[in-house]
This record gives C-alpha cells, sequence and structure tokens, in this order.
C-alpha cells in the first residue's frame, strides 16, 4: 500500500529549532513504523523560502532573500540526518521544478472559473502571512499567535474563490470524520467553516520575493498557495525527469502539521485541489504546541526562536544523540495536545527510562546470557505468562500509529519493557544459576527475556533508530527482515548474543 507523509515545510527567517524537530521525528517516527509493515512509504519535507517573512528577516540581516533562503534552508537540510530523520526527499520552494509546477496548478484553478480580480482590504500579520479574518484577531488588532499589531492591508489582487467550496467541503467533513485528526480539531475546522467562508487573495501585488503570477506578472502569488502546493509538485520531480511519483503517491495518507496552520491545511488546501480537479489528502494530522514551564506553573507558553526559550536540538543532540531527542519528544507531550517540555524533564525520562528501563535491561539480559551461558541459549519456549503479557502488542500498536497516535503507542511498548524489568526482578536468574536443577528453568527464563527484549525493539526502532540497531547488531539480528513488524512475535530459536555498550550512557 502506498503511504504518502509529509511534515510542514518550514519558514527560512530563521534558523530551526525545537518545534520543528518535533513535526520531523513524529512523522519520521510514522514512516519507519510503515516501513516495517513494508508499506510503499514516501516521506517528504522540506523548506518554504517565500513570501514576507522571509523577505522581512533578509532585509533586516542586509542580504537578498535568496541568500538567507540558501543558508537557512541547508541548516534545514543538515538537521534531518542528525535527527536520523529519513525523508526520502527534500523540497526547496525556491527549486525551479516547484515554480514551474506552482504556476501550472494555479492557472488551472484560474482556467477552472475560481480566480477573479478584486481589492483586498483587511487585517494582515506579516510573520503568520495570514489575513486575519474579524474571528482571529486579538485584542487591540494584535496577532493571537505572534502578539505583534497587525497591519492594514489595501491591495488590488487575485481573489481564490474560496466560498464555493463551502458545501463541498462540509460534505468531506460529514463523510470522512478522520479527515482532521484528533476529533478536537476536526471540531474546530468544522467551527471555522460554519462561521461561512470569505474569498481570499490568491496573489499579492507588492512583494517581489515569490512565485510570478504568469497571467499578470506584476504579482506574486501568496506565499500559502505556493507552500501548500509542494505536497503535490514534490512528487513531481524528487526523482528527476524520468519518474513522476505522483500517480503511485498522491493523494498523501498523511500530512503532519502544528495547530497554528490548521486553517491552511484543514480548509484552503483541500479546496484548492478541488478547484484544481485533484483528489484531497486522505488524514490531515494536527499535533500541539511544546510550551516552556511557566514559573508560576501555569500553561506555559509557546516555545518559539523569538521569545528565546527554546531547548536547542542541535546541543541535545551532540550531547545525548537523536534517540534521546526523539524518545522524550514522542513521550512527554502527548501528540495531538499541548504540553511543556524542559531541559530537567528530558534528564529525568533520559535517566529513569532510556538508560535505566530500557538500556539497562538490555544490558544485563546480554551480560545474563554471556556469564551463565556464554552467551549461547538453545531453542527454547518461551514463559507462558510473559507471552500473554504480551498477546496483542502488535495489532494494538499498529492501530494507534494508523492514527498517528505515536505517544500512545509508545506507552503500550513501554508497559512491556516495565513488565521485562519486573520479570527480571520476580525470576531472580542470579538466584537461579546457582542452583544446578535449575539449569533448564534458566535457560528458559533468559531465552524468554531475549525475546522480550528483541520484541520491545523491533517496535521501538521507528522510535530509537540508532539504539536498536546496536541492540539487534548484538542480539545476532542484523538480517533485511528482522526489524519487520512480523518479527515482533515469539519464536523459539536458538540464541547468541554479543557484548554491548550501554546503550544511554549515565551522565
Ligand atoms: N512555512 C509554514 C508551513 C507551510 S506548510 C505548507 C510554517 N513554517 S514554520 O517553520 O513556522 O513551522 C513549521 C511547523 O513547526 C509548524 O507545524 C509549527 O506548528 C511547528 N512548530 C513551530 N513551533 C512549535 C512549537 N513550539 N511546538 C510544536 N510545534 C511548533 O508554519
Amino acid at each position: 500500500m502506498p503511504f504518502y507523509i509529509t511534515t510542514p515545510i518550514y519558514y527560512v527567517n530563521a534558523a530551526p529549532h525545537l518545534g520543528h524537530a518535533y513535526t520531523a521525528i513524529a512523522a519520521d517516527v510514522l514512516a519507519r513504523h510503515q516501513r516495517q509493515r513494508g508499506e510503499d512509504v514516501f516521506f517528504l519535507t522540506g523548506t518554504d523560502e517565500h513570501g514576507e517573512p522571509v523577505a522581512i528577516a533578509a532585509e533586516e540581516q542586509g542580504v537578498a532573500p535568496i541568500e538567507l533562503a540558501d543558508r537557512n534552508s541547508q541548516r534545514f537540510q543538515d538537521l534531518m540526518p542528525l535527527l536520523d530523520v529519513s525523508n526520502d526527499f527534500f523540497i526547496r520552494t525556491t527549486d525551479p521544478e516547484h515554480i514551474r509546477r506552482v504556476q501550472e496548478v494555479l492557472t488551472r484553478v484560474r482556467e477552472n472559473g475560481y480566480v477573479y480580480e478584486g481589492t483586498y482590504e483587511g487585517w494582515y500579520c506579516p510573520r503568520c502571512a495570514d489575513f486575519k479574518t474579524e474571528a482571529e484577531i486579538g485584542p487591540g488588532n494584535t496577532c493571537p499567535i505572534h502578539k505583534i499589531p497587525l497591519t492594514r492591508e489595501r491591495e488590488d489582487n487575485w481573489f481564490f474563490e474560496l466560498s464555493a467550496f463551502q458545501g463541498e467541503l462540509e460534505r468531506l467533513f460529514d463523510e470522512r470524520p478522520d479527515f482532521v485528526m484528533p476529533r478536537h480539531r476536526y471540531n474546530e475546522a468544522r467551527a471555522f467553516l460554519a462561521g461561512g467562508l470569505q474569498d481570499v487573495s490568491l496573489t499579492r501585488p507588492k512583494l517581489r520575493w515569490g512565485v510570478e503570477v504568469p497571467w499578470d506578472r506584476s504579482q506574486v502569488f501568496y506565499v500559502w498557495f505556493d507552500a501548500l502546493l509542494n505536497y503535490y509538485t514534490a512528487l513531481g520531480f524528487a526523482r528527476g525527469r524520468q519518474q513522476d511519483l505522483t500517480g503511485r503517491f498522491w493523494p498523501a495518507t498523511y500530512h503532519i502539521i502544528g495547530k497554528d496552520i490548521l486553517k491552511f491545511h484543514t480548509i484552503y488546501w483541500p479546496a484548492l485541489l478541488m478547484a484544481a480537479g485533484l483528489p484531497v489528502p486522505e488524514h490531515v494530522f494536527v499535533h500541539g504546541f511544546l510550551l516552556t514551564p511557566s514559573e508560576d506553573g501555569g500553561e506555559g507558553e509557546k516555545m518559539s526562536k523569538s521569545r528565546g526559550n527554546v531547548i536547542d536540538p542541535f546541543k541535545v543532540i551532540e550531547d545525548f544523540g537523536a534517540d534521546a531527542l526523539r524518545f522524550y519528544l514522542a513521550r512527554e507531550v502527548a501528540f495531538g495536545q499541548d504540553g511543556p517540555v524542559s531541559e530537567s524533564g528530558f534528564m529525568t525520562r533520559y535517566e529513569t527510562e532510556l538508560a535505566n528501563d530500557y538500556g539497562n535491561l538490555a544490558s544485563r539480559t546480554i551480560a545474563m546470557i554471556r556469564r551463565y551461558r556464554d552467551g549461547r541459549l538453545p531453542a527454547t519456549e518461551h514463559d507462558p505468562a510473559l507471552v500473554a503479557d504480551f498477546e496483542g502488542l502488535v495489532e494494538t500498536v499498529c492501530a494507534h500509529l494508523d492514527r498517528a497516535e505515536i505517544t500512545t503507542a509508545l506507552e503500550e511498548i513501554w508497559k512491556r519493557v516495565r513488565r521485562l524489568n519486573r520479570y527480571v526482578e520476580e525470576r531472580a536468574p542470579w538466584q537461579l544459576a546457582k542452583d544446578p536443577e535449575q539449569a533448564a528453568e534458566l535457560d528458559r527464563v533468559l531465552a524468554t527475556l531475549h525475546e522480550g527484549v528483541r520484541i520491545v525493539t523491533v517496535l521501538l526502532a521507528p522510535y530509537l533508530p540508532g539504539a536498536t540497531a546496536k541492540l539487534m547488531a548484538a542480539l545476532g539480528r542484523t538480517g533485511p527482515d528482522d526489524l519487520r513488524i512480523d518479527a515482533a512475535r515469539w519464536t523459539p530459536a536458538p540464541i547468541e548474543v554479543e557484548a554491548l555498550e550501554p546503550l544511554f550512557p549515565k551522565r
């Protein structure tokens, strides 16, 4: 089955921060999981380079927009392998192929009768690059997201007739209750729709930094339409001119986005696709914000570069590795909700869960097989009590991840990690080892532990690609199918293990 997953494309007005790493990691967990299931996966990420936010930042720094875009896009491209993110392509909206395809699709939208000339007057946030509706304006005409004054804009431009899609969008939401996930975000999008759609600017006359409108060279496309189309245009040129992936992967299975860009992805985007005569995506999954904990114990505020209250992902990776960051972000904040993150929270999870619960479990298991059995065990039946506690685990994890519930799926796996730790304490192999009559029982306990560790490791591979690969190598399982989801089953087989360095060294 084709599985096409995307992240938002990141603005290049500044360097990457933790919020960007968050979306990329979440999408990567889902992409890696679907690959484990043998699906035909395409995973796209990239940078959003046109428009006002970038033009303003470039001007402030006294450089040409393309210079700033090149510099910062490179930082995002460098971040992906550091995060162990396995994207299949990285699109830049300054790619000439993208530009050409944006012009093509939007010309088609015009030919289909959904574009007209008009005058826009209203409130605009230059940082969101968003024309705000009355309902979206904060106190004193400010942007509710950036808390800066909105500007009053009046300009002659081309409009997209969004209002023509009111009925079709309502039908889409009625027929496909999982078009937007989770449920509270579906309701939010639905409420926006219920407020009645107004037409939106498709082009902007004053800006030069954008994709030229082919039928009116005095204008460029409004950056959001240029940006949204990346999900579609990329498939046309990601593999060069010879291979067009559109037929294979369109429409997208999942767009993963943050809650601040919900309106664009759940309303504008499907309407634009309808106007172009293209199929709409299967799901838009909307995640929450990572917040900095507030000192008064309150809700905290959105982490953002401009407010300087960030955990630096580059630094965390340097000190603790990509797995630790991936794990923390997937685990700490329920995916889909807002939640606080902090360095102390990170350290606690690192030490208690990664180093102790999992890393130590793996080290002890291997060390005991080496100490008591020279690293080898014959094929042995596993302890039915433990096997029973893993019943249905694979199916549950798959079901959660089919719904992009990465935190819930991880908790299901972690329950088994904790169960294995209890098993070690309950069965105390070091006691069994003292009694020669218990030799067969010791074999069985060690084989059961080994197998339990191997199963959770297969399931953890999308979250912890680095550590799980090391551990699988120590278990002698480096074959092409060893990380497939089908390998996460109890299978009696001869065992041979090798020494393992601590997966998550204590700091
Ligand atoms: N360029 C647009 C997206 C265009 S997609 C066609 C954009 N870029 S962004 O760089 O500002 O944000 C990219 C993603 O990072 C968004 O989904 C946003 O929600 C996410 N995050 C940025 N800060 C965040 C947090 N503090 N927490 C979680 N994610 C947040 O929007």
